[in-house]
């Protein structure tokens, strides 16, 4: 699959099958997805693999799709806002090469906001001043969301003199 294709066949997904991912394949898409932009190569993203016993904690609707791999992505306290700032702008980015990284094998991601609440960071056990930029649910898609349209790029675009 080519660049363009993986970016634009990419979907959110929120259903999984069961099938197990192979944790090598997991972890090759987290180094490829190193290879994202971050100002000072300072790599401000860290990961959790979310076991059984930490998943069963965490309030969610359905369980992340049944996604039998889960994991909180991570970024790094700054210590100024603009290094916070940045760190999370490289996670973002981070993420988005992982995600199509699994993509282009076949395997979905979703991303869940769920990890922004207190009690979940508690759950993980987060330091204060880290951020959980996603929790992410990995498996292969059971359904996959039909595509959403985008406004044309043009209106977000404005010319400057
Ligand atoms: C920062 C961020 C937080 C998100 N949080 C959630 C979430 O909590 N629940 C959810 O269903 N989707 C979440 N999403 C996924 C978006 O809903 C999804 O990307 C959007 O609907 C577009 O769909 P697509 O990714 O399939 O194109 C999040 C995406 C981002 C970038």
């Amino acid at each position: 699959m080519n660049v363009m294709d993986a970016i634009m066949t990419r979907r959110n997904v929120k259903l999984f099958k069961p099938d197990p991912v192979a944790r090598e394949k997991v972890l090759e898409w987290l180094q490829a997805a190193a290879y994202a932009p971050n100002h000072r190569m300072t790599e401000p993203w860290e990961i959790l693999w979310i076991g059984p016993e930490t998943r069963a904690q965490i309030p969610h609707k359905n369980n992340f799709g049944g996604a039998p791999v889960l994991l909180a992505v991570l970024s790094t306290p700054g210590s100024t806002p603009v290094d916070r700032d940045e760190h999370y702008a490289a996670v973002s980015c981070f993420l988005q090469n992982f995600m199509l990284a699994a993509h282009a094998e076949g395997v979905g991601t979703g991303w869940s906001s769920a990890g922004l609440s207190e009690k979940v960071r508690e759950l993980l056990g987060v330091e204060p001043g880290t951020e959980v930029v996603g929790l992410i649910p990995v498996g292969y898609p059971e359904v996959t969301p039909a595509p959403k349209d985008r406004a044309p790029i043009t209106a977000k675009l404005k010319e400057l003199p």
